[in-house]
């Protein structure tokens, strides 16, 4: 699949690598540091594109600070029809802001006529890269929202082949335990495993509180 990184940082920089390695048609884009963007894409097997290319990917994701999202997309363009991995978080200057809705629907209403999903959002860049080589029931979870369930069964695949356990969360306007702050009550910030998330979807999907955070 040829997938398109706007922003190969820490987050999208280990996605990137890992889908590489799992054969996937990597372009990555969107740097201040064009020599050190060029360096990375050789170390990892991936092609260097401007935004636009990335943008006309199977799968796009979107990978830059909150307050870069903006200035990201204009230089992708159009993003209609693409299916939109985010992995942002609401961190302004001041700390995480406040949308008044989840930051996945924020973000949907900036991307309209795309595939909206988000993932690999919950966990720090140094665990994500750590845990990617993981087997079975040791695998982490990344949680997906988005409204598009066969954009969601693609994803899937991807965070399956990137190294992960896929949990589809739910949609777009129910998401917030997967966002930040990290606060009781929330998966964000914590380590799931495949078999202690059916009851987190389950509470999820039943507006339910979800059960305490497991601990490995
Ligand atoms: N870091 C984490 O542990 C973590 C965990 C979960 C989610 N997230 C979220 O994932 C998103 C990406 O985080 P990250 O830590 O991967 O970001 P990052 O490494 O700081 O930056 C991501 C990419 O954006 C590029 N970029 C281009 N223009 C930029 C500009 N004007 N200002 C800043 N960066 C610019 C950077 O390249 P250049 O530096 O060459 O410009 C870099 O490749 C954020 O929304 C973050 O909240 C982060």
């Amino acid at each position: 699949m040829h997938v398109g990184i706007i922003g190969p940082g820490n987050i999208g920089g280990n996605l990137a690598r890992r889908l590489a390695l799992a054969g996937h048609d990597v372009t990555v884009s969107f740097a201040r540091d064009q020599a050190k963007l060029a360096a990375f894409a050789a170390e990892i097997g991936a092609t260097v594109g401007e935004p636009s290319r990335a943008a006309a990917a199977d799968v796009v994701a979107l990978s830059v600070p909150w307050g870069v999202i903006d200035a990201a997309l204009a230089a992708a363009g159009p993003l209609t029809g693409r299916i939109v991995v985010d992995t942002t978080n609401q961190f302004g200057p001041g700390g995480v802001l406040d949308l008044g809705h989840t930051a996945a629907r924020h973000n949907a209403d900036r991307l309209p006529g795309a595939r909206y999903t988000k993932c690999f959002n919950t966990l720090t860049a140094r665990f994500q890269a750590q845990a990617a080589r993981r087997t079975g029931n040791a695998r982490v979870v990344q949680w997906i929202c988005g409204d598009d369930t066969q954009a969601k069964a693609i994803l899937g695949q991807l965070v399956d082949d990137a190294g992960y356990a896929p949990v589809d969360l739910g949609g777009i306007d129910q998401c917030a335990v997967m966002e930040a702050p990290r606060r009781p009550g929330a998966v964000y910030g914590e380590e799931y495993r495949a078999a202690d998330a059916v009851a987190v979807v389950e509470a999820v999907r039943t507006g339910r509180p979800i059960p305490p955070t497991p601990t490995y």
